[in-house]
């Protein structure tokens, strides 16, 4: 079985503890790989060595910091395949989706490569004569990535390249089911010359290596995609330490399906936006809100496409669902087909465990809809994070909208309507982090923020030009060129020449 190993300090080394996690193909059983499982002392060579590296990584021209992510893309994109091959081995997710992950980092590369050249601060004019009024943006210092096993190479980049490209250091946590993916990504920025000790790797639990991350006083920030539980306890322990923090966090949500809406483009969206990634999105459409007057057509027609619906091994091109991340993930979606029968809530299709001929070698669950459920259950106000979706009736644009605020998520909402009145309307009343007319809840592309409102986050957001604020401080720097102590809100202005 291949043997992984940690990178830190351009080197790739093993646990000092020497203990291993091992991961097998989610759909087959297959091994993958044994990785270190690293401890106390592990997390901390990798920050010292991110901190040694900062001063001369911060005063690299950012132009050529940006031209080591342009190669980096180069590369990603040469490795394409590849890398979308052994996604869908360590994770699950279809083949076409797993090549969807890497394009989004490699999206991410050339976004954050441009940025090298670009990085605004802003000139604005002084009070006071033959002075001069600008800002900047500083690195923060060593950023600890720590990220989920649902997008493997996306997440990582959205947190890695940002942080480079202004100057920062990183260590990288991934999560244990995926590591091997982050190998295969630290090594591409290995070839594509990246100094050593500016990007280290530590492969470990989030309880022994996570929690070292974040009592580290040399860490400036923690960057996190996943739980809210454990979002909550970074978002505790680092006030204590004064230390920054970003979180994406869950979602809940929906896509509104108007009555004058056209009906089976809803369909597509929904069938795309709940199953695609086995659910395993934080954008993933859990609640479908539909008119009264359409709500049952929607259930039967999202209930046959399910139905249809091929489960298998994502490499296999006749696949149209993968397996879920792991046994305990498999659980917890049956626990919740439980719970909303339980509720009263109708059982449309699904609800099993697919455990059946060669898929009993993985851990699959069938595509589930759920009719005729009220706003209150917990199947339509806990994020179940598997192929669950809950139609919801509503009466009108106005319930609908309330319904779907009405949770304590606010990551991605959709509007089917052809009514361009009911379209702003929803624009402007979804209190959500991304918005989409016509489309399903997922699909967000780099170049626009991408994070949620309320408990999906603490206030940030991740991609797009909002990621260099979690990443950078702003400094004001003040030039007075007047050969004379000039006091701002004091003097007067003397007449200029
Ligand atoms: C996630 O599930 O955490 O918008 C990220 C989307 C993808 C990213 C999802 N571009 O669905």
């Amino acid at each position: 079985m291949p043997d992984f190993k940690n990178y830190i300090g351009g080197r790739w080394v093993d646990a000092k503890g020497g203990g291993a996690i091992e991961r097998g193909n989610p759909a087959t059983g297959a091994m993958i790989g044994s990785f270190p499982k690293s401890g106390r002392e592990d997390v901390v060579a990798a920050v010292e060595a991110a901190s040694a590296a900062f001063d001369s990584w911060r005063r690299y021209p950012a132009p050529k910091r940006g031209e080591i992510l342009y190669r980096v893309g180069q590369l990603m994109m040469e490795h394409k395949e590849q890398l979308g091959r052994e996604m869908t081995e360590e994770m699950g997710k279809v083949l076409t989706e797993a090549k969807g992950d890497v394009q989004e980092g490699i999206d991410m590369a050339f976004y954050m490569g441009g940025e090298g050249r670009r990085m605004f601060g802003q000139t604005v004019p002084a009070e006071l004569p033959n002075k001069w009024a600008m800002s900047v943006r500083k690195p923060l210092g060593v950023v600890a990535a720590i990220t989920p096993w649902n997008f493997p190479m996306a997440i990582p980049t959205w947190k890695i390249m940002p942080a480079l490209v202004a100057g920062n250091t990183v260590v990288l946590k991934p999560a244990s089911y995926t590591p091997r993916m982050a190998v295969r990504l630290v090594e591409i920025f290995e070839e594509a010359g990246l100094p050593k000790g500016v990007l280290n790797l530590v492969i470990g639990s989030g309880q022994d290596a996570g929690e070292v991350l974040l009592q580290h006083p040399d860490v400036a920030l923690i960057s996190f995609t996943g739980s809210t539980e454990t979002g909550t306890h970074i978002n505790v322990e680092a006030a204590k330490s004064l230390k920054r923090v970003s979180l994406e966090l869950g979602g809940k949500n929906a896509i509104i399906v108007m009555d004058d809406a056209d009906v089976d483009l809803a369909v597509e969206g929904i069938v795309w936006s709940a199953f695609g990634t086995s659910g395993q999105r934080c954008t993933a459409a859990s609640r479908v809100i539909a008119d009264r007057k359409v709500a049952d057509e929607i259930t039967q027609k999202i209930a046959d496409r399910a139905e249809a619906m091929r489960l298998g091994d994502g490499l296999d091109a006749s696949t149209d669902v993968g397996p879920v991340v792991s046994k305990s993930q498999l659980d917890r979606v049956q626990s919740y087909i439980v719970i909303g029968q339980q509720e009263g809530a109708d059982l449309a299709v699904g609800g099993r465990v697919a455990d059946w001929g060669d898929l009993s070698k993985g851990h699959f669950h069938q595509p589930t809809v759920f009719g005729n459920v009220k706003p209150d259950m917990r199947i339509a106000q806990e994020e179940i994070f598997g192929p669950v979706t809950a139609v919801i009736p509503v009466d009108g644009l106005e319930q609908a909208i309330d319904v779907a605020n009405n949770v304590k998520y606010g990551l991605s909402a959709s509007i089917y309507t052809q009514d361009v009145n009911r379209a702003f309307r929803a624009m402007q009343e979804l209190y959500t982090g991304i918005c989409y007319i016509n489309a399903g809840t997922i699909g967000a592309e780099i170049q626009l923020p991408f994070g949620g409102t309320k408990s999906t986050g603490n206030g940030h957001r991740e991609a797009g030009q909002a990621a260099l604020d979690v990443v950078t401080e702003w400094q004001a720097i003040y030039v007075d060129y007047s050969g004379r102590l000039q006091r701002a809100q004091i003097d007067d202005v003397p007449n200029v020449g």
